[in-house]
This record gives C-alpha cells, structure tokens and sequence, in this order.
C-alpha cells in the first residue's frame, strides 16, 4: 500500500443530470486521480426521488463503491425488496429496527484497505428516527479505526449544519471522514478536526444548479408564492455541477491528511484539490 489512500465523495445525485454526468465522469475520475475508494449519494438519483435497482447497477458499473443515501432512500417502492441484495446499497442506519437494508459495511478500497462506511441521518428538522449519535457510537465500537478499519467514511445525511458539526466532533479522532449530505448546496468549512477526522458541513449535489435543489424552479417558485401545489417537481435538466470532496487517508493512523472539494462543469466555480494535481 502506498503511505495513503485516496476517496473521492460525490454529494446527492439529482435525476437525470446528475446521474448521467456522475455516470460518465467516474471511470475517468477515477484513472486520473488513482483512486482507492469511491462514495455517491444516490437519494436523488431516480428523477430526483429515490433510486431505482437499474440506476443503482449502473452507478456501480461506472466505479461507485458504495452508495449512501438519506431520507429518500424509499421513495421508490422497488427499493424496499431490491435493498436486501445489495450490500454496497446503504440506507441511513438510525431507521427504526427491522426497516429493510443495512445503514454500514466494511468494503474492500482498490488499494486493499478495509473500509467502514457509515450511512446516519439527523433528526433536527427532519424525521424522528433514532438517536443517530448512538447508533454511529455502536457502529465504531463494533468496528474502530486501526483495529477492525482502515479507514471510517461517515454520511451524515442531515438538515442542521449544527448537528452536523457535533457529529464531527463527537467521532474526532475515531473517523477518518465526516461528511454532510443533504441540502445540496455545497458549504466552504471543508476541515481537518482537531483530532484528525476530515469533515465538510455538506459536499454539495451532483446536478444542475439553474434550479431550486435541483429541481426546475417554477414549481418550488409557485408553492412559496401561493401556498399550493400545482404540479410535481420534476429535476432541472441543464448541465450538473459535480460536487464532490476528496480526502487523502493515512494508511498508518487512519484519519484525514488532506481534505478538498472538486468540483466540476456546471454552473459553480470549478475547483480541483492540489495535493491530487502536484503529485
Ligand atoms: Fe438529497
Ligand atoms: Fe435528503
């Protein structure tokens, strides 16, 4: 192995745009950046509801390791059934006892690290799942860094930046990654904790930013006006912006030693992170 690892996080695929362009830009992203380990959270995927067992195959194919999502996890029905056969599928893990799925699994990265992904969601402003902070607890007491993974990655999939900066530091040291999804704006607080956990408050989605979270603008435009719905929302289907966030694992510790965003096409400024382009 070499002394780190590389994991590139791509933020809430939305509907066709953002699906297709992650689709088309994995294999590529990950020869050019010598990628180890991939995530993508595929809540939106499905036009912007869910994700269906065909996206899902196909975001693997494309070089997705595993694929997170959040509170849309069941918005398409199918998902339910198809959910119990893939492992590399991950509902949030803080769903009540016996909901279909799993919300964590250790997967092997291309450089032969075992790594824990983490799939939790927040409850402020949000469903009333379970207490999300123990749920990772028992996750890490089951599995620590160093001693059971080489690297943690966690998806707090969450509304509240405040929840999602305890969260980082209630694993500080004993993650090697927190990472926000969600709200589908990017934040610019991408950090290393005190302790050594990588963390950004949200990575941003993955589709077209000439909308309202994704979605063509005339329909969430016309429910704050009037108050009542008059259509569905349907996602916008102009060019996406790729969110993601890149972060470089110590093989020997286990936590963060760069943390950055990439972002790519689209509306939103492009950014690349050096310590990927200068070695
Ligand atoms: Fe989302
Ligand atoms: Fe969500």
């Amino acid at each position: 192995m070499a002394a780190f690892m590389r994991v590139l996080f791509l933020g809430d695929l939305v509907g066709r745009s953002g699906r297709s362009a992650v689709i088309e830009a994995l294999p590529g992203l990950r020869e050019r950046y010598r990628l180890d380990f991939v995530v993508v959270n595929g809540e939106n995927a499905a036009g912007g509801f869910g994700i269906t067992e065909t996206i899902l195959v196909e975001l693997l194919d494309a070089g997705a390791d595993v694929v997170t999502t959040g509170n849309h996890v069941f918005d398409q029905r199918e998902t339910l059934v198809y959910i119990e056969r893939y492992d590399r599928l991950l509902r949030p893990i803080n769903y009540p006892q016996g909901t279909p799925g799993k919300g964590a699994g250790l997967f092997k990265a291309a450089n032969g690290a075992q790594v824990l992904v983490i799939n939790a969601m927040g409850r402020v402003f949000m469903a009333d799942l379970d207490e999300p902070f123990r749920a990772v607890e028992k996750e890490l007491e089951a599995c620590g860094l160093k001693t059971c993974a080489d690297a943690i990655i966690i998806d707090f999939h969450a509304e509240a930046t405040s929840e999602k900066e305890a969260m980082g530091f209630f694993v500080d040291g004993r993650a090697s990654a927190v990472i926000g999804t969600h709200t589908h704006v990017p934040t610019a607080d991408e950090q290393i904790l005190p302790r050594g956990t990588g963390y950004i408050s949200d990575v941003g989605m993955c589709g077209d930013f000439n909308s309202v979270l994704g979605m063509d603008k005339d329909e969430p435009l016309n429910r704050f006006l009037t108050k009542i719905p008059s259509g569905r929302y349907a996602p916008a289907l102009g060019e996406a912006t790729l969110c993601a966030i890149a972060i470089d694992i110590d093989d020997a510790t286990g936590l963060a030693r760069a943390i950055a965003p990439l972002r790519i096409g689209g509306r939103l400024s492009q950014t690349e992170p050096k310590f990927w382009t200068e070695t």
